[in-house]
């Protein structure tokens, strides 16, 4: 249970607005987890306690700045690890991480879509769990959210989508596309 200014922070991960709005967070215990874009590990820390003590949560985050956070974070949970690489190179870390039964991905770039292809086509397991966060500011300032979600469909047909959840009530512009590996 985090205590302190971590639980005000959990307020506002985005897996936690998910849960809120109603929908499952498909991730079980025993599950084996690729973080991309675990920042100072709020989310990253309610994703180690769903996998429980016979999952992993491999945590990737590029910032030396969170990493700081991270590395503190990870020093409290024997399921999670740090791991300072850009998500961008997943050969860099490709040693490192086992197969993975869920991949969260909340890295907020404009090539966000790409990079979480490499990532899924190398670490995630057929019929393996997605959660992307999308911010649509990150892709492109122009285009309507609508038209911003077909496009990103569109980028993603090599996953199944189950639903994409509006996160913009407690997250401006953000998305949440759930789904599996095809
Ligand atoms: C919006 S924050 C993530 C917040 C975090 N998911 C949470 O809920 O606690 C985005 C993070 O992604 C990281 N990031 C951005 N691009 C990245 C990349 N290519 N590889 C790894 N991390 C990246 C940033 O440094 C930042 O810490």
């Amino acid at each position: 249970m985090a205590s302190g200014l971590f639980a005000a922070r959990e307020k506002i991960s985005k897996l936690k607005a998910i849960l809120d709005l109603g929908f499952k967070a498909p991730i079980k215990e025993t599950d084996m987890v690729l973080y991309l874009g675990a920042s100072h590990g709020v989310t990253a820390l309610l994703v180690s306690g769903m996998a429980g003590e016979n999952g992993f949560v491999f945590c990737v985050e590029m910032s030396k700045d969170s990493m700081k956070y991270l590395l503190k974070v990870c020093e409290t949970r024997a399921n999670m690890a740090p791991l300072l690489f850009d998500a961008s190179l997943p050969l860099q870390y490709k040693g490192l991480v086992a197969k993975c039964d869920v991949i969260y991905m909340d890295i907020a770039q404009k090539s966000q879509a790409d990079i979480l292809k490499k990532n899924a086509d190398m670490f995630l397991k057929k019929g393996g769990t997605i959660i992307f966060i999308v911010k649509t500011q990150s892709i492109d300032t122009v285009k309507a959210p609508l038209l911003f979600l077909e496009d990103l469909k569109k980028q993603l047909s090599w996953m199944e989508i189950d639903f994409i959840a509006d996160l913009d009530k407690t997250h401006a512009k953000h998305y949440a596309v759930i789904g599996k590996k095809k």
